[in-house]
């Protein structure tokens, strides 16, 4: 039996369609909550799931003029980060996806975990003003494409009223 809340992708999917799995599940599973805090954990858990190759998948908050760790898989983080500080960072102060394929590369990169090679961030955006930031984060160099990047601001847009 299909257990309520399993939602897999599909085996042997291309990118754009494990996208469009996640964005349906994603939509599906945070609909008609209002806890920001539990629909932030089961997105992390999702892009956990769906996603091949990660290290790193969760939120930072926007906490007055800082970042703070908000729900995630993977191992354990930096729990502050000052805006413009990091990839993080600089995605929250400019509002703009940032785009890493070498993080060793990026100044001021915060590295969390050594393992991280390269990593997305994508700024929460609610009524222009950015309330948090999702981060994920890959051991392989380059791991993310303009085709990760536009599926995970989909996700990120299509939910972000749920996400704050
Ligand atoms: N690498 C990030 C910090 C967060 S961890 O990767 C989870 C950064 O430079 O902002």
């Amino acid at each position: 039996m299909k257990a309520m809340f399993d939602f897999s992708p599909a085996a042997n999917a291309d990118k754009a369609t494990l996208y469009d799995d996640l964005l349906s599940a994603a939509d599906a599973l945070t609909a008609g909550e209002p806890d920001a805090v539990a629909n932030m954990a089961n997105v992390a858990a999702l892009i956990w799931q769906f996603l091949p190759d990660l290290n790193w998948a969760g939120f930072y908050r926007m906490a007055e003029d800082e970042l703070v760790l908000g729900p995630f898989q993977g191992k354990t983080a930096c729990i502050r980060i000052p805006l413009g500080k990091g990839v993080c960072g600089a995605a929250a102060a400019s509002g703009e996806t940032q785009l890493v394929e070498d993080v060793h590369a990026f100044p001021g990169h915060i590295a969390c975990d050594a393992a991280s090679a390269s990593e997305v961030v994508v700024p929460v955006i609610i009524e222009g003003r950015v309330v948090a930031v999702l981060d994920l984060d890959s051991p392989l160099p380059a791991r993310f494409d303009r085709t990760d990047q536009e599926g995970l601001e989909t996700l990120v847009e299509r939910i972000a009223a749920r996400l704050a």
